[in-house]
């Protein structure tokens, strides 16, 4: 099977692609790089020893699409491509709405116009909003979400939900992805943040090659066994492989499909420090910050779906997450940049 990757230049995209390869598929890579470097796509080339079909294009880009789908035969499409960051996201609603959903939309239509229907979509946890309950089943209402980001991808699955219900042809597979860190054995590829990071690892990581000072807790009051915030964190590798499971379902004519992908494991802010320490020799020097806004205490996952429908589950704990994503960083202390 060929597949259509867009997004393959980025973080899960990139370690998505070599899981693809080593699976035995063929991949088309799709990316405008607006948050991702060419270097990755050269480094998934090294990994794996393969050349890699890679397009610079925008999935905004209606005639590139339909050009690249005349081109190309594909099978199915694992869609990547979008942007991420919450906070811009509360300051740029429109490009976050304009980019994720209309650059879906055209993705879509140019995919049914070439008569391609099976659709794997990189969802979030974020669409549970502060869970009902845990460890969070698929059946778990989604909630109102705290950002653009957020709500674009809620508006997604929705629409997605629509599509295969409109034509019983599309398979759709939702993957609601949990707290994805770690980084490829190799240490050669890896997230990559613009400017001051966002999420917990990257800062730690930053912290521990000495380009940030020290990391902000935010908060240690809440309702959790040591006050700061629950997550559900999953190595990257292990989530590349459900990409490769899905894909069999897909295989299956699966229709419509939902599945978290998380380890079921919690674990909070000051262990996550902790292990990181442990494991890899580094000090991260922190302090207690006030609460971010839009902030929830307790998040993960149950993965039983995925395991008893797509034959997954996790294999890495935060041990190995930790040490793969300073491996990674400390390989590569300016990420892709020389
Ligand atoms: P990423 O930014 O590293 O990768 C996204 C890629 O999409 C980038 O390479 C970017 O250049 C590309 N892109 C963005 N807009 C594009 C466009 N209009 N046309 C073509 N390419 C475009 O992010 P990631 O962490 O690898 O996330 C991949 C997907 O998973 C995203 O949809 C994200 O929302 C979703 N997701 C990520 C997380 C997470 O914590 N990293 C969690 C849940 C869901
Ligand atoms: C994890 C924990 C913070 C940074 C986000 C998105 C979500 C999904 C994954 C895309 C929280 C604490 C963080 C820091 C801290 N992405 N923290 N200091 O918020 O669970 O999820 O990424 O879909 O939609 O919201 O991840 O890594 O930002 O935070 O104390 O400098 O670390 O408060 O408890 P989050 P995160």
């Amino acid at each position: 099977m060929r597949i259509l990757v867009t997004g393959g230049a980025g973080y899960i995209g990139s370690h998505t692609v070599i899981a693809l390869i080593e699976n035995g598929y063929d991949v088309v890579v799709i990316d405008n790089l607006s948050n991702s470097s060419p270097k990755s796509i050269e480094r998934i080339e090294q990994i794996t020893g393969r050349p890699v079909s890679f397009y610079e294009a925008d999935i905004l880009d209606k005639k590139a699409m339909n050009d690249i789908l005349d081109k190309e035969k594909i099978d199915a499409c694992i869609h990547f491509a979008g942007l991420k960051a919450v906070g811009e996201s509360v300051q740029k609603p429109w490009e976050y709405y304009e980019n994720n959903l209309q650059g879906t939309l055209v993705l879509v239509e140019a995919m049914k116009n070439h008569n391609v229907k099976n659709f794997i979509f990189s969802s979030s946890a974020t669409v549970y909003g502060d869970p009902e309950f845990v460890p969070i089943t698929e059946e778990c209402p989604k909630k109102a979400c705290t950002n653009p980001y957020g709500w674009t991808k809620s508006m997604l699955e929705q629409i997605l939900t629509d599509i295969q219900k409109a034509d019983s042809e599309w398979n759709v597979i939702l993957l609601r992805y949990f707290n994805p860190i770690g980084a490829h054995k190799s240490g050669l590829i890896g997230e990559n943040p613009n400017g001051i990071p966002n999420n917990l690892m990257p800062y730690i990581t930053q912290v521990a090659v000495g380009k940030l000072k020290e990391l902000g807790i935010f908060g240690n009051d809440y309702d959790t066994p040591d006050g700061t915030g629950v997550r559900d964190y999953i190595h990257v590798v292990d989530l590349a492989e459900g990409h490769v499971k899905a894909l069999n379902k897909i295989k299956e004519n699966c229709g419509l499909k939902i599945y978290n992908l998380g380890t079921g494991n919690g674990v909070s802010v000051l262990e996550l420090v902790k292990t990181f320490e442990e494991t890899t020799g580094q000090k991260i020097p922190y302090s207690i910050k006030p609460r971010r806004a839009g902030d929830v205490a307790t998040v993960y996952a149950s993965s039983a779906l995925a395991e008893k429908e797509l034959g997954w589950k996790a294999r890495y704990g935060i041990r190995e997450m930790c040490e793969d994503s300073w491996r990674w960083q400390s390989m590569n202390p300016n990420g892709f940049e020389e």
